[in-house]
């Protein structure tokens, strides 16, 4: 379609209102023209389509659907390929109920546990959401369905997520917050972009023309439509100027009006206008010119794979003597409500209404498995009556091992609000006690977004962490914990002991409607890792019912320049006797930088399914972006010449293989030398040292031991060593010299600073 064309032929009036939704869930039409409406429905992890009643909130129903494992569980099988299948899976949903964009993925980085959507969120780590979102997108979208990767940018809470300000620095925006979009575009080109509520620094994410178009058009090349988030435009006028091209849901016309207001004053440029409507149509015909109504969308298939992908999820944390997998001969208790109602989605705009939910007690019986059930505590009040504790610990008496399932209720963890504190609800750690007291073998599994605190770790031989996992989570659980999986899901966040041991802790939520990200880019495990704190679980974390070993490290070269690219391998051998999929992580850390940086960061990840006694090569590529920082001089990333180590192993806590690279950086930053500069900083800059050593001697013949040598009492001597006065000088500045000598005059010294900076 010639959608230039079209433009052309639409009045300013009919452009405007192009701009925005016809209602919740469509664009407009052009009846004039033959320009039909399009749907676009949530996202992310299945497809949420109203007919009738419509909301953003997850209030009325939607058609039935297949609910698939959240992010925050998706992002624990480290496995893209896997993603990208249930993306395709996705798609096919989407063309047969003809939806033109699927609004997800959710790819805000979890700063904190208590953000009510983590859920939703894939990672506290940038380069680990960046490479599953990326995945998701490419699934969907190979099904000519469009994407809409959201919440751009920094919506890293829901408290106040309507006006709150997110004000970060420069540097931790590229190197923590931004990787995840920037990668999508790079790697999966989304069709649309989803701009936040919040503002960024003080300015509204939906009228910020540095977000929409420096950073994410010019720069990455983003060549889509972005839309609003439901109602978060405030000046529709700016948000145009800006490159936002989509109100969603609409204004009832009146920000229509102002856009063409607007022109007609001469205070928005039209061809602006031509633009959004251009991209709008762009995307839109690119899905009804592939539409493909009558593609099929086996439901039934969905939910089977959907249990596989959960199964493939869950990350085992805690597995005491081998107690898992439990045998098939044996009784087992499952205790907790979540046995049999279990919590496998959060509240809000991604609720889907699932044609099937699956539960551990209904998938148990139907595999015929001894398992008997106790509710235990109540998921509506946190409540655990006399009797329900009886019941529970009398069964988990009578059984070989005690399973109880357990996690944060609905009312915990949603959109539209955050968690107060990082607790499980008091009535399931009671039970959990009581269960581990009655039985030595219990197991708890863990249903939830993200991190809690376990006061009761200590007591209980088993944990396993099945975050959200969609409607076939029964199914997968019973298949982990019985062996028919071996789990291999790796968590994708720290566990910190307590919630204070979390770095954005002082600060999350803000002061009134200003939050400020003053741990910078110390997330997550960069944080735990620089502090050498203790955490409950580290990230990448996850056990296996076989073992791995990790060996020969071998990098492609020794020293590399940042426009060279380094090959990284290493042997993975599965070393115990059932077969399993191990996750590779690889590290990389500056030995020693000058801007303050993480000890390790990931660079890469690869999964592998390894019989036993099996061994593979995984490899990795790793770029000028792996050294990489974001410098704020240059504004682009800068790789400081040195010595990196690579390391490669399990979890950020677990990493075998260790080697080291140097690194020579091609970009000279740019020199600013003043007087005022002193020598520390001139003696790091190769060039600057030859220039400066002679003068330095000068100045120490003067001022310092040369001198001293001569005429100095023994006990001056002992009191200023020569390495004291040169730990002394490397703080002085240049001017030093005029002071203390070195330099004869004001005009050696400018000529000096000249030569410094040429
Ligand atoms: C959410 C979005 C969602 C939209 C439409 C908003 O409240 O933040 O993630 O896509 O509603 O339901």
């Amino acid at each position: 379609m010639d959608v230039k064309k079209l433009v052309s032929q639409m009045t300013l009036e009919e452009k405007a209102g192009l701009c925005s939704g016809d209602d919740f869930w469509h664009t407009k039409a052009v009846e004039r023209l033959g320009i039909p409406r399009v749907m676009v429905s949530d996202g992310p992890h299945g497809l949420r389509k109203q007919d009738d009643a419509a909301d953003h909130l997850g209030i009325n129903d939607s058609i039935k659907a297949v609910c698939f494992p959240a992010a925050s569980a998706t992002a624990a099988s480290f496995d893209p390929d896997m993603i990208r299948e249930m993306g395709e899976a996705l798609g096919d949903s989407c063309q047969h109920e003809k939806v033109s964009v699927l609004l997800g993925p959710a790819v805000n980085i979890k700063r904190s546990p208590l953000c009510g959507r983590n859920f939703e969120y894939f990672s506290e780590d940038p380069y680990l959401a960046g490479k599953m979102c990326a995945a998701l997108i490419q699934g969907v979208q190979s099904r000519n369905i469009g994407t809409s990767i959201k919440h751009f940018a920094l919506n890293n809470q829901e408290h106040r997520r309507m006006s709150s300000s997110s004000d970060c620095d420069e540097r931790t925006m590229r190197e923590i917050y931004f990787p995840p979009f920037e990668t999508a575009v790079k790697e999966a080109k989304p069709w649309t972009f989803m701009c936040s509520y919040n503002r960024i620094n003080g300015v509204y994410a939906s009228e910020n023309p540095w977000l929409l178009t420096d950073v994410l058009r010019k720069e990455w090349g983003f060549d889509g439509y972005v839309m609003s988030d439901w109602g978060a435009v405030s000046n529709r006028v700016a948000g145009v100027a800006a490159g936002l091209d989509l109100e969603m849901p609409a204004s009832g016309g009146v920000n229509d009006r102002k856009i063409v207001e607007a022109v007609k004053a001469g205070k928005l440029d039209e061809k602006l206008v031509d633009l959004a409507c251009e991209r709008i149509l762009e995307i839109s015909y690119r899905y009804l010119e592939n539409a493909k109504p009558d593609t099929p969308w086996d439901q039934e298939k969905q939910h089977a794979r959907a249990a596989e992908i959960a199964a493939d999820c869950m990350v085992l944390l805690k597995n005491d003597g081998d107690l898992l997998p439990l045998s098939k001969e044996d009784t087992a208790a499952f205790i907790g409500e979540f046995a049999e109602k279990p919590r496998f989605q959060g509240g809000g705009s991604s609720h889907i209404n699932c044609f099937r939910t699956t539960s551990a007690v209904e998938a148990a019986k139907a595999a015929g498995l001894k398992v008997t059930y106790a509710p235990g505590y109540s998921v509506e009040k946190d409540e655990l009556t006399d009797e329900r504790l009886a019941e529970a610990v009398a069964a988990a008496k009578k059984a070989k091992a005690a399973v109880v399932f357990a996690g944060l209720p609905d009312s915990y963890e949603s959109e539209g609000y955050d968690r107060t504190h990082m607790r499980m609800p008091e009535c399931q750690n009671r039970l959990i006690e009581a269960v581990a007291e009655a039985n030595p073998n219990t197991v708890v599994v863990l249903h939830n977004g993200s991190p809690v605190e376990m006061p009761w770790i200590g007591k209980v031989r088993g944990v396993l962490e099945a975050y959200l996992g969609g409607q076939a989570v029964g199914e997968a659980a019973v298949r982990v914990l019985f062996g028919d999986v071996n789990p291999s899901g790796h968590l994708p966040e720290s566990f910190p002991v307590q919630l204070e041991d979390n770095p954005s802790f002082l600060y999350y939520g803000g002061e009134g409607n200003r939050t400020e990200y003053r741990e910078g880019v110390f997330v997550g495990y960069r944080y735990y890792d620089k502090k050498k704190m203790n955490v409950l679980f580290p990230f990448g974390f996850g056990l296996s019912y076989t073992t791995f070993a990790f060996s020969g490290l071998k990098l492609s070269a020794e020293s590399i320049r940042d426009t060279d690219t380094l090959t990284v391998t290493a042997t993975v051998t599965n070393t115990g006797n059932r077969a399993g999929k191990a996750v590779a992580q690889l590290y990389v850390g500056d030995t020693e930088s000058t801007p303050i940086r993480p000890v390790r960061e990931l660079k890469g990840f690869r999964k592998v399914f390894l019989q036993p006694g099996e061994s593979r090569e995984v490899s990795f590529t790793l770029d000028k972006r792996s050294f990489a920082y974001w410098n704020t001089e240059i504004h682009d990333w800068h790789v400081e010449t040195g010595d990196f180590t690579i390391e490669v192993g399990d979890s950020s806590r677990n990493l075998p293989l260790c080697a080291a690279v140097k690194v020579e950086s091609t970009v000279e930053l740019p020199r600013h030398y003043t007087q005022d500069s002193i020598y520390l900083d001139l003696m790091a800059d190769p060039k600057a040292k030859k220039i400066i050593t002679g003068f330095m001697k000068k100045t120490m013949e003067i001022f310092g031991t040369e001198q001293r040598e001569e005429d100095s009492t023994e006990a001056a001597k002992e009191a200023i060593t020569e390495e004291m006065t040169m730990a002394m000088m490397k703080y002085m500045p240049l001017r030093g010299m005029l002071s203390f000598g070195g330099a004869e005059n004001a005009e050696e010294m400018e000529k000096l600073i000249q030569q410094l900076n040429g």
